[in-house]
Parts: structure tokens; C-alpha cells; sequence
């Protein structure tokens, strides 16, 4: 919708945003931005709902050109994350009216509830919400396509604890979009090698540290889980470490881990896709995406006083003689063998990789995963939470929390030794794919436990069903969401809080 969203700066708008809850008059702060009482007329009209999503558009006698009455939706349990979907409506609206500098008089609102929420909550979700409505991807058009012109956004508020909540959600969000356009740029560009240009890149442009093992070399620290599903791409796999270091931190100080699933491409393999469901597949790295977008998040907003370590593992599941096969047995760096039923299930393989990494090398006080896992958790949960697994209590109430205050909201699923049975392999330890289709999304979870060490809180979240929409939702365009990256940073703040 816009280029870009900046807050404050010099001058004035002409145009302001007030805020009106569902089924009232405007509280009397906001109705005193009109004192010939126009925007009080036009809030007592039928039209106007103060419905989350309505906008009125009200043009004063005297005063600002315009003001714009948005619906908060119900006083009773308002919540800040309410605003995300309120900014979303907004930008649509500004957008083709045209306007590119307005003044946010939300707050108004909301100090006029019984238990007000922080205002700079309530300005970090509004700010999160412009964010996200202002992301888009054009890049790729060409001469045949006439691109809608876009400009940038100012957006003042003279509140200092909103507006520096706004200064945060845009910054917040920043972290999202860069995920959405990971996600978003085709697989012939977003090659293994290409994920980690983009993440030598954030790591120089936010003092992150990034490594990269590349190729046969991925044979040498034993991550055969990845070179063996990228082995038939001329797309080289790669594994990735981004590390993020808080200024004074003691040398023991134990990392948070995040790990992402980074499948450039998932064709299936010699199990092929068919009947269209290969398409779409350049979204089978989301789970990385959602990772670099979390880092981005966590070394320029949320800084946290704990090391954070990201791990991709990043490889294009193709197609070609030098294929790995449904019945190839695969020995991974903890000694656990996995015989291969079925080459799509490929996402848990280069997953294990990284889980054993982090669990031997990393010392992890946790580890998230996210992951485009299964395709059971979209018949499970369809679009609207992603599946959590997660026995550590601690972590759990972070990784929950986070959902619920970020709007990317996670839904628990069990973990139990019957499901680690299931995957038992008549030759090796385990298969990659249990014979039987119950349970796909537990199954999955299942085998990435037989790569955990046993007392490292970990939680795997999988995000296949949540990790892109079709139509437009809050402040969100069809395509890639970025789910996770606020998620996963969100957590992490709580996790580092809460010691
Ligand atoms: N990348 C897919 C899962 C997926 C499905 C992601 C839909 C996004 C949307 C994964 O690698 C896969 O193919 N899983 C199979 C596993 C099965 C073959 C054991 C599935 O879930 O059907
Ligand atoms: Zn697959
Ligand atoms: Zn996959």
C-alpha cells in the first residue's frame, strides 16, 4: 500500500485519526478534535459502527482538512492487538484517499478505558500493523504490468509513550517483511546460496555473526541429513549460523537457538508432488525466513541479554539421478539412522541435522524450531493457529504468551512415547515417514524428538498451514505472512525476562 511508514519528524498533518468503540459515542477527548462537533454527528450515524475494520471519513468546518474515525471494536476486553487489524483498515483507507501524512489521536481512545492498556503497547501494535500493510513486492514486474505508484507514509502522534511504541512496531515489522519477501522472491532466485547472501548481508548491516558450510563440506561436521536431500539440486545445500552477542554478556552465558526449516523448493523428490500441490513450494523455507526475520528483529529492536543463535538448514529437495531414494538409510551426526520411506517427507531430515548441531554445539538454554512441516497441521489447524509442541513449561508459556501478544498464535500438540513408536523402522532406528497416515503432524514432531537431547526445553512450530493466506486479513496481503518472526523474537524476550 505504501513505500515505507516513518513516525514523526517536523511539521504538521492535516489529516487526523480518531477512535471510536463499537456501539458508542466518541469518548469526549476525541470529539473535542471538532469542536463544530462534525466528527461527533458522523460517529452517531448508522455507518458508523465502531466496528474494528470501519472508516468514516469526516471533513470539519475549521480545524484538519480531514478526520477519520476509526472502529476500535468492543470497549469491554479491548485488547492492543486489536489495533494491528484497526491499522490494517487504515492503511487501506489512506492509501486510496491518497494521503501521506497523518496524525494518530488514538490514544484518546484509549485512555478513556476503565483499565487502560500501555499506551505504548497500544502504539507498538498500531505501528506493527502500518508496518505490515506497507509491505509489498514489485520486484519482480516487468514492462507488461503498469505498477500502482507508492509513497511513504509519515505518521505523527504527539503522545511520546504512543509514538515511541509506533517507532517500535514499525521497526518490529520490518523484521516480518523482510521474511514475506525471503518467502516471496521465486526459487530459480532464492537458491540455498542466495539464502545465505541475504544472511551474510543482515549479519553486516545489524553486527550479527554468520557462518556458512557449503556442499561436501556439509559432510564433514557430519550434517549428512541436508546434503542428502539436496544432493539432486545443482543448487548446493548449505547449513547456516547467524549469531547474535548482547555487548556485556559472561562467556558461559547460554544461546537461545532457532532453527528453520529452509527448503528452497520442495518438488517432493522421487516421491514427486502431484496434482498440484507442488506449487507454492518456493514457501517450503518459510521456517528459515521466519528465523532471519526473527534475528533481524532481535539485533535491532529487541536486543535481548541472552546470545541468540539461528540455524538454516537450506536445500532444494529436486529431482535427478543423483536423487536420494525411498529406501536409502541415512546415518545422522547423534548415531540415530533413519531409513528414507518417502523423499517428501525431507523437511524433518535436514531439520534433524540442525536440531543435533544445536543440541552438541550450541549448549542452548532452548530451542524453537519453525518449520513448513506437514501439510497434516493445515487439516488440523487450517490458517489460523500453527502447531506447537512443547513439554518444557517455562519455554512454553513464553513461546504461548508471544502468541497471543503478537496475534501469531500457536496451538498445543502432544508429544508421547506411542508416536516415537510409531516411527520405528524395521532395518534402522527410524523411518522418515510412518507406513500409516494418522497423526502426520504428531509424526513429524515425533522424529525431530529423536534429535533433541533430553532436558534442552525445545518446542517445534509448524507453520505449513499459517505461513501464507489467499485474501487480504488486518493489515496483511494475499501471500506470505511472515509468521514467526515476531513470534520467535517476541518469545525470546519473554524467555530472557522471565529468568
Ligand atoms: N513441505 C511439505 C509440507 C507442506 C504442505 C508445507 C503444505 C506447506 C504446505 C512437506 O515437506 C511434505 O511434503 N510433507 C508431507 C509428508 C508426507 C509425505 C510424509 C505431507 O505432509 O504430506
Ligand atoms: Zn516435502
Ligand atoms: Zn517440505
Amino acid at each position: 500500500m505504501f513505500e515505507s511508514v516513518s513516525i514523526g519528524g517536523r511539521g504538521t498533518a492535516s489529516v487526523a485519526v480518531i477512535g471510536q468503540f463499537k456501539g458508542e459515542d466518541l469518548d469526549p477527548r476525541s470529539a473535542a478534535i471538532d469542536p463544530d462537533a462534525y466528527a461527533e454527528f458522523a460517529a452517531g450515524q448508522n455507518d458508523a459502527t465502531g466496528e474494528v475494520g470501519s472508516v468514516l471519513s469526516v471533513f470539519p468546518a475549521d480545524g484538519y482538512e480531514r478526520v477519520f474515525i476509526v472502529g476500535l471494536g468492543d470497549r469491554e476486553g479491548f485488547k492492543p492487538g486489536a489495533l494491528r487489524n484497526v491499522a490494517g483498515a487504515l492503511a487501506r483507507t489512506l492509501a486510496r484517499a491518497m494521503i501521506d501524512d497523518v496524525e494518530l489521536r488514538l490514544h484518546d481512545a484509549v485512555v478513556s478505558l476503565n483499565d487502560p492498556p500501555s499506551k505504548s503497547d497500544c502504539g507498538r501494535a498500531l505501528g506493527e500493523g502500518l508496518g505490515l500493510a506497507s509491505w509489498n513486492y514489485d520486484e519482480l514486474r516487468g514492462e507488461a504490468t503498469d505498477v500502482p505508484e507508492r509513497w511513504p507514509l509519515t505518521v505523527r502522534c504527539e503522545d511520546e509513550a504512543f509514538e515511541d511504541g509506533l517507532k517500535t512496531g514499525v521497526a518490529i515489522a520490518a523484521g516480518s517483511n523482510l521474511c514475506r519477501t525471503l518467502s516471496q522472491t521465486p526459487p530459480n532466485i532464492a537458491t540455498p546460496e542466495w539464502i545465505a547472501e541475504q544472511c551474510k548481508k543482515l549479519a553486516r548491516e545489524t553486527r550479527l555473526k554468520c557462518s556458512v558450510i557449503s556442499g561436501d563440506k556439509l559432510l564433514d561436521e557430519d550434517l549428512t541429513g541436508i546434503f542428502t536431500v539436496g544432493q539432486a539440486s545443482e543448487n548446493e545445500p548449505c547449513f547456516v549460523r547467524l549469531e547474535y552477542r548482547p555487548t556485556r554478556i559472561a562467556r558461559s552465558a547460554k544461546p537461545f537457538v532457532l532453527v528453520g526449516k529452509t527448503m528452497t523448493y520442495d518438488s517432493g523428490g522421487l516421491s514427486i508432488k502431484v496434482g498440484g500441490s507442488m506449487r507454492g513450494m518456493k514457501r517450503d523455507k518459510d521456517g528459515g525466513c521466519a528465523v532471519i526475520g526473527a534475528m533481524h528483529t532481535i539485533a535491532t529492536v529487541i536486543k535481548p541479554d541472552i546470545p541468540v543463535v539461528a540455524l538454516l538448514s537450506c536445500a532444494e529437495n529436486s529431482i535427478s539421478d543423483e536423487a536420494y531414494r525411498p529406501d536409502d538409510v541415512i546415518t545422522f551426526r547423534n548415531g540415530v539412522t533413519v531409513e528414507v520411506t518417502n523423499t517428501d517427507a525431507e523437511g524433518r531430515l535436514v531439520m534433524a541435522d540442525a536440531l543435533c548441531w544445536a543440541c552438541e554445539k550450541e549448549n542452548p538454554a532452548a530451542i524453537i524450531d519453525m518449520a513448513t512441516l506437514t501439510g497434516g497441521v493445515v487439516v488440523a489447524l487450517g490458517k489460523v493457529f500453527a502447531g506447537l509442541w512443547c513439554d518444557d513449561d517455562k519455554l512454553r508459556a513464553a513461546v504461548e504468551e508471544a502468541g497471543q501478544a503478537t496475534g501469531e498464535r500457536v496451538w498445543r500438540l502432544p508429544h508421547d512415547p506411542a508416536y516415537r513408536e510409531m516411527m520405528r523402522s524395521p532395518i534402522a532406528d527410524i523411518v522418515n515417514s510412518a507406513p500409516v497416515r494418522e497423526a502426520h503432524p504428531i509424526q513429524g514432531a515425533a522424529f525431530l524428538s529423536y534429535f533433541c537431547e533430553e532436558g534442552i526445553p525445545w518446542a517445534h512450530v509448524d507453520i505449513a498451514g499459517v505461513h501464507a493466506i489467499e485474501k487480504d486479513q488486518g493489515p496483511l496481503i494475499p501471500g506470505p505472512t511472515g509468521f514467526g518472526a515476531r513470534l520467535a523474537a517476541e518469545a525470546i524476550a519473554r524467555f530472557a525476562a522471565a529468568d
